[in-house]
């Protein structure tokens, strides 16, 4: 069977679960989380099932996946029929961008500076049915929530069908205010869709209580999960609405009856879903979801709350020694409006690129989008790694400081 028994416990600050990671300090969450022991048993496990099984291990997974899609319901707040698999956070924005019921000449509001899986599939929509994107900047949220919303609601008054943000910003770990942003949505006839994948897992949500229609994550950052399992939840009022434009054989009801009941029950006619599962078009990652499992299972265990509170410290702790030595933080001063992200821009002189660089080989393990230097840890960090953060950045600017900068001639 496929399904391991064993009882595996996290604990905050404790990397017993990570025995053979690289990095001395791994604050690369945001980017791609390492596959804890925990994930890789479960996945080797599955994997040797299906080996020895073959098709017999289907509906065992089947019933794996009715228990994750629960498991991922109640952590976000949804309930179950609102939850499709899908194999990333894009699959979940080109779902709903493509099934909107978009009339020529609506306008759907975006934001100049997010993660480019929530505009492409936007703009995309845009020219198949003649929807006009309108970007709003970021920098009045990153000032204030209520400047933000303020803009943003003279852009609703004007007229919009929806607005995509996502949860948390990729590249400064701003916690959006998602509920007046839905409030406000709501108040001028839009919808409001959420990029959750900088949130799922290390920021506490509740898409019904805070009004959000849609919410589209990847299972590989803040869920630790393997990359190509991923979720989207779809507010079941919305269903009845969208159009089945991205639809497979699995899109229908009663899909595999033909397959389990002999002849006379192949149709191409059957009604789609009513429901998020609709957009399971085909088969998928039956041992990615396993995997996923395996990380929800930690992640719920500790709780999304307590996580939350832990890697806020880490950033707490971090923060004001990078300040010291001449770094720009861009984590909001607000509690509220914080993450699990700590980015910071270095010192005039020094070159980002060389600068991650510089870390690595010291053991921190970081991110670099858009040329801000970003830390993301999660519930396997421990608090007092600052000390060795802060001393390792000292160390690498100063041999920054004494040799030439990375890259000016390597183009
Ligand atoms: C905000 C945001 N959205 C989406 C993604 C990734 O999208 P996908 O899961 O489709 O690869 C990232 C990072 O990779 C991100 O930071």
């Amino acid at each position: 069977m496929g399904r391991d028994d064993v009882k595996f416990t996290a604990k905050l600050g404790d990397r017993e679960h990570f025995p053979d990671l690289e990095p001395l300090v791994y604050c690369n969450h945001a980017a791609i989380s390492p596959p804890s022991w925990p994930v890789r048993r479960a996945m080797q496990n599955a994997i040797a099932d299906w080996g020895r099984r073959g098709s017999q291990a289907f509906g065992t997974y089947g019933a794996q996946r009715a228990r994750l899609r629960e498991k991922l319901a109640r952590l976000i707040g949804a309930s179950v029929e609102e939850i499709a698999f899908l194999p990333n956070t894009s699959s979940g924005v080109t779902a709903i961008a493509l099934s909107f019921p978009w009339k020529r000449g609506d306008r759907v509001i975006l934001f100049e500076g997010e993660f480019p899986a929530n505009v492409t599939p936007w703009m995309r929509a845009g020219e198949l049915f003649g929807v006009e994107p309108v970007f709003l900047p970021l920098s009045d949220f990153q000032e204030s929530d209520e400047r933000g919303l303020g803009r943003l609601a003279e852009e609703l008054a004007k007229g919009a069908r929806l607005v995509a943000v996502s949860a948390v910003q990729f590249r400064t770990g701003l916690r959006m205010p998602l509920g007046e942003m839905a409030r406000l949505c709501h108040a001028h006839g839009a919808e409001l869709f959420v990029d959750g994948i900088q949130a799922t897992g290390a920021v506490p949500v509740d898409v019904r209580a805070l009004g959000i229609d849609y919410w589209a994550s990847g299972g590989h950052k803040w869920l630790m999960g393997p990359e190509g399992t991923g979720m989207l939840y779809v507010r079941k009022e919305r269903v009845e609405a969208l159009q089945p434009h991205v639809a497979g054989w699995l899109s229908h009801e009663d899909a595999v009856r033909f397959l389990l009941e002999g002849p006379g029950h192949m149709r191409y006619d059957r009604p789609f879903k009513k429901r998020a599962e609709v957009f399971e078009v085909g088969c998928i990652n039956a041992i990615g979801l396993v995997g996923l499992e395996a990380a929800v299972d930690l992640v719920v265990e500790l709780g999304v709350e307590t996580i939350h509170a832990h890697v806020v410290r880490w950033g707490d702790a971090v923060e004001p020694g990078l300040v010291e030595r001449g770094f720009t933080s861009l984590r909001a001063p607000e509690a509220n409006r914080r993450s699990g992200i700590l980015a910071v821009l270095p010192p005039k002189d020094i070159d980002v690129v060389a600068l991650q660089r510089a870390l690595l080989t010291r053991g921190i393990s970081t991110a670099i989008p858009d040329g801000v230097l970003r830390f993301s840890p999660h519930w396997p960090n421990h608090v007092d790694e600052a000390e060795q953060v802060l001393l390792s950045t000292e160390d690498a600017l100063a041999e920054l400081r004494g040799a030439p900068r990375a890259r000016s001639e390597d183009w």
